[in-house]
């Protein structure tokens, strides 16, 4: 079961308010991070709204969460831009050929020509300061984005903003340094009267205790007066970040070449692909169901339940070390080796933590392996099942 804490959530836009607050810019979500619309209410108040990577995302926030509403996509179809106008704020394309194709279009549509609809591009400013090519929208020939050489000469009537996003689970230093080659870049058209937005993206650690949040509201600040624009952030993982868990029961153990494997109730490629995909080794605590006094094993102990966490067998694997798989055919369906303090048997419970965001929105039926349901767990202790998956969800998928 993949349950949600919302004290967790709150405490995140509490600290995301008081930044955007003290920096002055506009906050939103981004929904391609966290999209379990039936948490929206608790996030509403502290955010200015949701970022959207395409229509789906944008009628989702325009349901459930409303405010406003910041679009972008890598390309859209006519279809998407006949609905986006009607609702979207910012509307921000990843090329120039997009731009051409839509701009009459768009600036025919009553809401551009109200002020209600605003249009920009997505820029790359060609600066890599992340760690993980698969994640770095600045490698060399990518599709993310109007480098400053494409777009020299070219005519920027209709637009008033320029997004751009560089940045993945980085900090504020990294930001500051991307600032710099924007404004190499791309800071004569921000200086021009016709731009009245910046969008800085995502990728902004802001909730992490290591975050330097005092420089993150300087340089909000200092791009504001430099180039008299409204700064936009739109953070997913800040937002729901340390929030969420992932339950799963181990439901087989035993032997192969010396290796101990359990096979869990929840698989690494269909419950939580970024462990095999970004790739990361997730933190795993074994729960057992009642409070623990054992001084020599320190646990924590919560609502009721005792966590040992696992640790990491890479130098030292013991009798205990186990690899844990996932219930699908995939050889590589396993989330990793995880020393526990003690045999683990069937039936046994294990924690996976902070499961919220990018898990949730890219679970799949995989092997139509049963996908856990969705809790929310609320302020006062009561964890309301907001959704359950049955045999007909996988059966309907597909036709
Ligand atoms: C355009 C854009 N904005 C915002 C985000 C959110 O990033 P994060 O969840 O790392 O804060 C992403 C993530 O890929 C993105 O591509």
């Amino acid at each position: 079961m993949f349950v949600i804490s919302i004290a967790a959530l709150k405490r995140n836009t509490a600290i995301l308010r008081e930044v955007k607050e003290a920096a002055g810019c506009r906050l939103v979500l981004a929904l391609k991070g966290f999209s379990c619309w039936k948490a929206f209410p608790h996030l509403r108040e502290d955010l200015d709204g949701c970022c959207a990577s395409g229509l789906w995302e944008a009628w989702l926030a325009r349901d459930f969460f409303q405010k406003y509403l910041l679009t972008y996509s890598p390309a859209y179809d006519e279809a998407d831009i006949t609905e986006l106008c009607e609702f979207t704020h910012h509307l921000d394309f990843n090329s120039l050929s997009q731009w051409f194709r839509f701009r009459e279009m768009v600036m025919a549509h009553p809401r551009y020509k109200s002020g209600d609809l605003h249009c920009g591009l997505r820029v790359n400013p060609e600066c890599s300061t992340g760690h993980t090519p698969i994640y770095d929208p600045c490698v060399a020939g990518s599709r993310l984005g109007i480098t400053a050489d494409q777009l020299a000469g070219a005519d920027l009537t209709g637009l008033s903003g320029l997004h751009f996003h560089t940045l993945c689970e980085q900090n504020s230093d990294d930001l500051e340094t991307t600032l710099a080659a924007v404004d190499e870049k791309f800071g004569h058209l921000l200086r021009l009267p016709q731009f009245t937005y910046l969008n800085m993206g995502g990728g902004h650690w802001i909730t992490k205790p290591i975050y330097d949040r005092e420089r993150l509201i300087r340089i909000v600040r200092e791009s504001r007066e430099k180039y008299g624009v409204e700064v936009w952030l739109e953070p997913g993982e800040a937002i729901a970040i340390h929030t969420g868990v992932l339950r799963a029961t181990v439901m087989d153990v035993f032997e192969a070449a010396g290796h101990k494997l359990a096979i869990l109730s929840v698989s690494a490629t269909a419950h939580m692909p970024d462990v095999m995909e970004m790739p990361y080794r997730p933190d795993v605590y074994l729960v057992d169901p009642a409070p623990s006094d054992d001084e020599a094993k320190p646990a924590v102990v919560f609502e009721g339940e005792t966590y040992h966490a696992a640790g990491d067998p890479s130098s030292s694997p013991t009798s205990h070390t186990y690899r844990l798989g996932g219930p699908t055919c995939l050889a590589g369906d396993a989330a990793g080796d995880f020393t526990f303090p003690r045999e683990l048997i069937t039936g046994d419970i294990l924690v996976f933590d902070d499961m919220a965001h990018y898990t949730m929105v890219k679970t799949t039926t995989f092997n139509g392996v049963k996908h856990p349901p969705i809790a929310l767990r609320h302020e006062d202790g009561t964890l309301e099942v907001i959704r359950e998956f049955g045999y007909e969800d996988f059966r309907d998928r597909l036709s």
